[in-house]
């Protein structure tokens, strides 16, 4: 038996902000963030919260699934911006949808949080525990994000991949294997300070400006891609696999130079390579699940398909894995 991801769909908010907007007011430039980035735009969502950017790519999942929500028995949000510290935002997601039969959590692993996710939801619905997981990897990064500091406001964006895992119709195709790793000693390079039990919300912690989110970015440059770039090929060792069996490879899209140097290091041709940083900025743990999203959308994806995914993000977390492409529709 075998899990796969049976249906999936994405949301971004409407709201448009291309690099002009931050020119407007702090010392940054168009072409600085595309030279060191490659972001040309990403989405801020101006009001709502987390849950509200996956509403809508749930409910398209649910029609392209024809199926009704309380068929959902999980749903798992990976994210790093929830809705509130309790309840979950899988609570929150449950009540809004009306998955009445469904329980399910909330899993933190920041930009590795999809990879992570859709580990365990493959052990649900393999062991029988669920049937169908509804699998949400969402962030509204603008709500930890310091716009006044150029170091990090023209990053991130806000939005939302949405997949739901059930039983594969073939046992040869699916979810194949993953590689994952954690390592804490990394948390310091990157970090949201406050918000926990280890500093609470305090006026102190806002005037110190610790409730933003933080990194090292060129520790984390480095670390990531040498960490994701290992996954990968620990990932085809263990499935004896060459790059040339890989069709798909979808980075977690933080920074192109980090996607191209991955790629480079894999040898994979960058036709191959799937990008969507360009327009939408880094949405943590949205950036995996909305790229295929919208990859299947382009019909681009054919049954199949060897699509790697590869993750890196705060905790450390990373991670890389496999899945053969065998959604319920083509
Ligand atoms: N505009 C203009 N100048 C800038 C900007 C900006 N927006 N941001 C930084 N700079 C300046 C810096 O202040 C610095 O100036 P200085 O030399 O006078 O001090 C200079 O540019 C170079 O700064 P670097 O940090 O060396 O720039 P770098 O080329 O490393 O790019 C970046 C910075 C884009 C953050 C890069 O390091 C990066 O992408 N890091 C990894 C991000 C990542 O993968 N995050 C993990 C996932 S996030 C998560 O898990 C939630």
């Amino acid at each position: 038996m075998a899990a796969t991801i049976s249906t999936i769909a994405h949301y971004f908010p409407s709201t448009i902000i291309e690099n002009s907007y931050f020119e407007n007011y702090l010392d940054t430039s168009d072409e600085w963030i595309v030279k060191r980035t490659g972001i040309k735009e990403r989405r801020f969502a101006l009001e709502g919260a987390t849950s509200d950017l996956i509403i809508p790519a749930a409910k398209k999942c649910l029609e392209k699934r024809k199926i009704r929500p309380k068929e959902i028995d999980c749903i798992i949000v990976c994210t790093v911006t929830p809705d509130h510290s309790f309840p979950s935002t899988a609570c929150v997601v449950q009540d809004k949808l009306g998955c009445k039969n469904a329980w399910g959590f909330d899993l933190s692993a920041a930009c590795s949080g999809f990879l992570f996710g859709l580990s365990t939801a493959v052990s649900l619905v393999n062991s029988k525990q669920c049937k169908k997981v509804l699998l949400c990897g969402a962030d509204k990064m603008t709500s930890i994000l310091n716009l006044n500091d150029r170091n990090t406001a023209v990053l991130f964006g806000d939005g939302a991949g949405v997949c739901i895992v059930e039983e594969s119709n073939n046992p040869n195709l699916g979810f194949i294997d993953t590689v994952m790793h954690i390592d804490g000693a990394g948390g310091k390079y990157l970090k949201k300070i406050s918000g926990g039990s280890f500093l609470p919300s305090w006026h102190s912690s806002v005037k110190d400006e610790v409730h933003y989110f933080f990194q090292e970015g060129q520790s984390v440059f480095k670390t990531a891609v040498s960490e994701m770039s290992n996954a990968v090929y620990d990932l085809m060792k263990k499935q004896k696999m060459t790059q040339k069996d890989i069709t798909w490879l979808v980075p977690h899209q933080a920074n192109l130079r980090i996607i191209n140097a991955v790629g480079d290091r894999l040898n994979i041709p960058p036709e191959k390579v799937v990008i969507n940083v360009d327009k939408f900025g880094n949405t943590t743990a949205a950036t995996i699940p909305s790229a295929i999203s919208q990859l299947s959308e382009d019909r681009k994806l054919r049954v199949g398909d060897n699509v790697v995914m590869c993750a890196f993000g705060g905790g450390f977390t990373w991670g890389a894995s496999l899945l053969k492409w065998n959604p319920y529709q083509a």
